[in-house]
């Protein structure tokens, strides 16, 4: 509750610098901000800035989330209480306006406050007092007040839910933070400030191909910043310190609104698992939770459910042998049949390479055979039958190499 971070806001688009400027500007001031936007697209971070930009840095930056708190406990957190007021109030208690004297209040989701305590908040700001729940003497307090909300509060004040005096009150100074899907400008800055710190330790930040770019760029990032830190994290969780493709990324690891992009982009039969040539260490929990991602899109915006496809897709993204071991089958739509759950164990166990065990059992040492030869194959095919580079991939010596192409009778360049 004291000093906030001073993360720095990130992107080169035109209203991003632009929104830098007005914060430079207004920050001098100690007049009411209000700072308006969607989920994700930093309300927060730009109240912050507000803070540390002013004159008030020395002084606390004190947040509370209005539509967090349970009505009958906001004007005690708001304006605190005298001990013995009320059932529970055992000592006074100071509240977060005499908290932040000298500093900055943050108001977050001030559209979700009770309309009982926005005409106690309107008259706290005209007349820069709070009267402490139990209390006789009124407290004088110097705060810069930030309010933030994701609602449009003229629409609000329309329908009755927030008083016309207090918007006006709280609405001098109005800041609006852009949906990222207005400002793709950004995307690149955010991508790589973010692939900076989510990088995975003794990896270099994930990097972006220009096809993956481009697909990002035309996604609607609901979530906006927020989401597109998730997903950065994700991505730098499953595939540390490479550069993503468009191909590379599993589609059960995207949102569905990018499963659609690439799916128009390569097209469904490209998109399978098989080309991810660079398998990916994966914690277990980590992929658990990707499959988990999204769940607040509508059903129409997702793919129907296809356990095969979906299985394969898995196991390509959890392709290192610690996490093949570890794995849960995932859980398909409730209304799947037990012929659809066979179907998705068995194609997770083909993706991994591993032959289902049939019930008259297997001829273990034939069955190794058969992938040694396999993957040798799959080798020489990529190096074009070149056996030091066959050698070097499959990490054999290259007369042992030599002795399993010979036995196999596989071909190899001379
Ligand atoms: N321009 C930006 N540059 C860097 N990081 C950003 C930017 N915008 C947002 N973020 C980051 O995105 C995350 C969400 O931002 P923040 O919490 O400020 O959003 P918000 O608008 O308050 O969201 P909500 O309405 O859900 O509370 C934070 O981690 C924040 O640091
Ligand atoms: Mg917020």
């Amino acid at each position: 509750m004291t000093s906030p971070a001073s993360n720095p806001i990130i992107g080169q688009s035109a209203c991003t610098q632009a929104l830098r400027q007005l914060i430079k500007t207004i920050a001098a001031s100690s007049s009411t901000a209000l700072v308006t936007g969607e989920s994700g697209t930093g309300k927060e971070l730009v109240a912050q800035a507000l803070h540390l930009q002013g004159p008030r840095a020395e002084g606390r930056f004190v947040p509370i989330n209005c539509g967090a708190i349970p009505r009958e406990l906001i004007e005690s957190e708001l304006f605190g209480h005298r001990k013995g007021t009320f059932t529970g109030a055992v000592a006074d208690r100071v509240g977060r306006f005499e908290l932040a004297h000298g500093g900055t209040l943050f108001l977050d989701e001030i559209g979700d406050l009770p309309m009982d305590m926005q005409v106690k908040l309107l008259r706290v700001l005209q007349e820069r007092c709070i009267l402490p729940v139990g209390a006789s003497r009124e407290v004088p307090v110097d705060v810069r007040v930030v309010a933030a909300t994701h609602r449009n509060l003229e629409e609000e004040v329309q329908a009755g839910r927030f008083r016309e005096d207090l918007y006006y009150r709280i609405n001098v100074l109005p800041i609006r933070t852009t949906p990222l899907r207005e400002r793709p400008g950004d995307l690149p800055e955010l991508l790589g400030f973010y692939a900076r710190k989510h990088a995975m330790p003794g990896n270099k930040p994930i990097g972006f191909a220009p096809d993956m770019l481009d697909m990002l760029a035309g996604y609607g990032w609901p979530g906006n910043v927020r989401e597109l830190s998730n997903l950065v994290d994700r991505f730098s969780t499953l595939f540390p310190g490479q550069t993503l493709t468009c191909q590379l990324v599993p589609s059960c690891m995207l949102p569905s609104g990018l499963v659609a992009l690439q799916t128009q982009r390569l097209g469904r039969e490209q998109v399978a698992p098989w080309q991810i040539h660079q398998p990916a260490r994966v914690e277990p929990a980590v992929v658990m939770a990707a499959l988990q991602a999204d769940p607040a899109a509508p059903a129409g915006d997702r793919p129907a459910f296809d356990p095969v496809l979906h299985a394969m897709e898995i196991a390509s993204a959890v392709h290192s042998p610690e996490a093949q071991l570890a794995v849960p089958v995932p859980k398909p739509a409730a209304s799947a049949s037990n012929d659809e759950i066979n179907a998705v164990e068995e194609a997770i166990f083909l993706a991994q390479g591993i032959q289902p065990l049939p019930p008259e059992g297997i001829s273990l040492k034939q069955h190794l055979v058969n992938i040694e030869r396999g993957l040798i194959e799959q080798a020489l095919s990529r190096t074009e039958g070149n056996v030091s580079r066959t050698a070097k991939l499959l990490q054999l010596q290259r007369t042992t190499l030599i002795e399993k192409i010979n036995k196999y009778d596989l071909r190899a360049s001379s």
